[in-house]
């Protein structure tokens, strides 16, 4: 029987993925980020679940897109099968916080998967590209539109026409990654990381991921708008009236997630 792209597991509020596909490096093909999908799908369905990783192998987060699939694609092939909007977009419908756990290379489109997350911790050993250029490609898994938004033009346009490669600590200099870690720690800090924002009150982690996602689709003084609105609306939630009760009264607040 054929392994799961995918290993699911949880740990407490954590939902983890794991991609399975080492001696691909962990390319990514049409099951897999199927499987993705359905597993992001699962837990962002399941009320125990609060924060999600997503990991790879010591080796590869992902060494991108799978080659020895799209060799033989032609055009209709791709159009007709809306390649990458089919079923890679799928973790930008995850309400929740979605981490990316990256260690070794994020190559192509496994960047891209990392850029599409909220949080990337990045092991020192962590190698991050777009080198679809060296195939006479393009990144098309969203990462010319992200990568710019997230690093700035000059760095992104630099990454995406010669595919330099940017180790952890580039990575985490121009804002790529939010923290880097010792490989061996990657797991343990992400888990303890997802652990921690799976702690707080999830109808609070939803409202915060879509008010700062929403700075990325809107004006400036739209976004204020959105953010405001947000706020209030945390005042209909007994989350919040429990969170500010458990301050003035010194203790740990008890979330319902409501
Ligand atoms: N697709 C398919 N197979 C891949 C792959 C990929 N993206 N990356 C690695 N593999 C396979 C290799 O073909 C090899 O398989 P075999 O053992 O059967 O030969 C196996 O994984 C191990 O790879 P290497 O032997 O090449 O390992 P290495 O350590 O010498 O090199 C590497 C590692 C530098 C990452 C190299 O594998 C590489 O350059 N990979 C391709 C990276 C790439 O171009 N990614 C972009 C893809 S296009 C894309 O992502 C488009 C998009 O935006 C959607």
């Amino acid at each position: 029987m054929q392994e799961s792209p995918v290993l699911v597991e949880t740990s407490g509020r954590v939902g983890i993925i794991t991609l399975n596909r080492p001696e691909q490096l962990n390319a990514l093909n049409d099951a897999l980020m199927d499987a993705l999908g359905n597993a992001l799908l699962a837990f962002d369905a399941d009320p125990a679940i609060g924060a999600i990783v997503i990991t790879g192998n010591d080796k590869a987060f992902a060494a991108g897109a799978d080659i020895a699939a799209m060799a033989d694609w032609d055009y209709m092939d791709v159009y007709q099968g809306d390649f990458i909007t089919r079923n890679w977009e799928t973790v930008r419908r995850v309400r929740k916080p979605v981490i990316a756990a990256v260690a070794g290379f994020a190559l192509g489109g496994g960047c891209e998967l990392a850029l599409s997350c909220d949080i990337v911790i990045a092991a020192d050993s962590a190698r991050f590209a777009l080198p679809e250029v060296k195939l006479a490609m393009l990144p098309g898994a969203g990462g010319t539109q992200r990568l710019p938004r997230a690093i700035g033009k000059a760095k992104a346009m630099d990454m995406c026409l010669s595919a330099r490669t940017l180790d952890a600590t580039e990575a985490d200099r121009y804002g790529l990654v939010s923290r880097v870690v010792p490989a061996e720690a990657l797991r343990k800090e992400a888990l303890n990381l997802a652990a921690v924002i799976a702690g707080y009150s999830l109808p609070a982690l939803m409202a915060i991921k879509e008010s700062v996602n929403r700075a990325y689709e809107s004006s400036l003084a739209e976004g204020i708008g959105f953010e405001r609105r947000q706020m209030h609306a945390r005042f209909a939630s007994a989350d919040a009236h429990e969170g500010m009760q458990a301050f003035l009264e010194k203790r740990k607040p008890v979330f319902q997630h409501r």
